[in-house]
């Protein structure tokens, strides 16, 4: 039996030899600054497992805009102002935009493939450009019916069931991402295919890709060999499990656009498009790439957006000022005979910041994905080792005073201000919240769609607000963070109910409309 004593000591004595390799093998240039890391282990107790944007804004106002960490050897900085992030990740990124080859969750666990993880190169390229076809600023237009449907029929599930309310918003982003992408349209909210991504998504956040996805073996990678019945094991035989899972994630939704292709009985979509377009399949890998890219795009769309909308349920509950002037804006420029639709988006400048604010106020994805450097780096005369980790620290970026004063108070006034045109740049959320350079989301467009006509559609129609106990009292909503990508908010207590008679009406007769 392995002795796991031994195993750790090999370890630090290896990982501090490489750490201190690293650093003497260039001309004497300090790496960036950070917290002071322990022997061998480096900054491992630094890294907390939950909120790790919170230590990592510390950092920042202790170091400055870029902050140097390691934990095994394995080298992670965090860029903590968008100049910083502009200039490396954006400027410099022909070396900037690979992803970590990560033996556990890449190899093992099998989602090499899934673009957030893909390495950059050729491969990376023509997904990316499969995903522009489907979520291009162009196409975006096209989806304006379905955005409209699917937004109205979460408006009838809410009013129905408004405790419910986290359900309904997982169903309207994964529903919509599966319409678009395979055609398919899910049944309820314990629909199959939302279920499989529910829980994929979650292995793959809270467990597989947690605390930057370093598992031991991907420091030592001969532990992938040792077998799976030792003790210490146990990492390869949740691998077994967990690959099993994600190999099922990307292939039944695909199987079931291609089965029924064949049926002849079948909805349009990316997937379909693409498997008809006789140029597209000439093409090398193709079938491969499209569903990866397809699975990608499903996977990475649903708790993003679950995100974003709670934060938006959430500050109108304790910002009822700013609920009711968007709600002013809305009667007054849409009145109360119809829903909003996008037609109306530039008549309504107060409720654009509504948007805004709540993307700032929430930061969905608050340390963006890591990025993997390419090459050794110089930057403001600090080294930056080959391989090192690059985290966007979009956090600390939309907290930042200077831009944003009072930045933990929910403000939409903020953006009404008049500016000049290169601070209505610098401080327009959407710059930061979707990343940065060569792998910066490519489902934007479909966002500023999507969330806007959301929010705008519960705004004219519903109240938010605390909800209250069986003893009349209000309940202050307790919110935590567990998730250690996406910030979302767990479960809390609220109350959203129709603001008249006729906003009821309005949302039943969608239906018809759309039937
Ligand atoms: C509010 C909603 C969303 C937010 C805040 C968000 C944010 C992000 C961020 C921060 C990244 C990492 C970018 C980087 O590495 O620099 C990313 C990557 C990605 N997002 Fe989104 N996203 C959202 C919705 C979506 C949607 C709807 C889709 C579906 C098309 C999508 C698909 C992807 C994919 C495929 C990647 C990986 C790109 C790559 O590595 O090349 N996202 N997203």
């Amino acid at each position: 039996m392995l002795d796991a004593a031994i195993w750790t000591a090999c370890a630090c004595f290896v990982v501090a030899l490489f750490v201190l390799l690293r650093k003497s093998k260039v001309s004497g240039a300090p790496l960036p600054p950070g917290p002071k890391p322990i022997p061998f282990l480096g900054n491992v107790l630094d890294l907390t497992p939950k909120e790790l944007w919170l230590p990592a804004s510390q950092w920042a106002k202790q170091y400055g805009s870029i902050v140097y960490v390691h934990v095994l050897g394995y080298g992670i900085v965090f860029l903590n102002t968008a100049e910083a992030a502009v200039e490396l990740l954006d400027k410099r990124g022909s070396i900037y935009s690979d992803k970590p080859s990560l033996i556990m969750c890449g190899e093992m666990c099998g989602c090499k493939n899934m673009v957030a993880f893909t390495p950059y190169g050729e491969q990376s390229k023509r997904q990316r450009k499969l995903m522009h076809k489907a979520f291009g600023l162009p196409v975006i237009p096209t989806y304006y019916p379905l955005l409209q449907t699917e937004t109205h029929s979460f408006l009838r599930r809410l009013v129905a069931e408004p405790a419910e309310y986290m359900k309904h918003i997982r169903r309207y982003s994964g529903g919509l991402t599966l319409s678009v992408v395979y055609g398919y349209e899910a049944v309820s909210n314990d629909d199959e295919f939302l279920g499989l991504a529910e829980e994929c998504v979650g292995i793959l956040a809270n467990r597989i890709a947690s605390g930057g996805g370093i598992w031991p073996v991907d420091v030592f990678p001969f532990l992938q060999h040792i077998p799976t019945w030792m003790p210490g094991a146990g990492f390869k035989r949740n691998a077994i499990k967990w690959r099993r899972k994600m190999e099922e994630f990307v292939n039944r939704p695909y199987e079931f656009v291609k089965n029924c292709m064949k049926s002849g009985e079948y909805k349009r979509s990316f997937c379909s498009n693409l498997l008809e377009d006789e140029g597209i399949k000439a093409v090398d890998d193709f079938e491969f790439d499209l569903k990866w890219s397809a699975n990608s795009m499903y996977s990475a769309s649903i708790d993003t957006t679950l995100t974003t909308v709670s934060h938006f349920i959430l500050a109108m509950m304790l910002h009822p000022e700013a609920q009711r002037k968007a709600q002013e804006e809305l009667d007054r420029v849409v009145g109360t005979e119809r829903l909003p639709t996008f037609a109306d988006r530039a008549s309504l400048p107060y409720v654009e910041s509504v948007f805004k604010e709540s993307l700032r106020w929430a930061v969905p994805v608050p340390l963006s994905l890591p990025h993997r450097l390419m090459e050794d780096d110089m930057y403001n005369g600090m080294f930056i080792p080959k391989g090192t980790l690059i985290f966007g620290n979009i956090w600390t970026m939309l907290r930042d005073e200077t831009l944003f004063p009072d930045p933990e108070a929910f403000r939409p006034e903020r953006f009404m201000e008049e500016v000049s045109p290169e601070m209505e740049r610098k401080r327009n959320p959407q710059n930061y919240v979707f990343g940065f350079g060569r792998r910066e989301c490519p489902g934007l467009h479909l966002v500023d769609s999507s969330i806007w006509l959301l929010m705008v559609s519960m705004l004219s129609t519903l109240n938010i607000s605390k909800a209250v106990d069986e003893h009349g009292r209000i309940v202050e909503p307790v919110v935590k963070f567990e998730n250690p990508i996406f910030r979302t908010p767990s479960l809390f207590k609220c109350d959203m109910r129709p603001r008249s008679q006729k906003a009821l009406s309005l949302i039943k007769q969608s239906e018809i409309h759309t039937a």
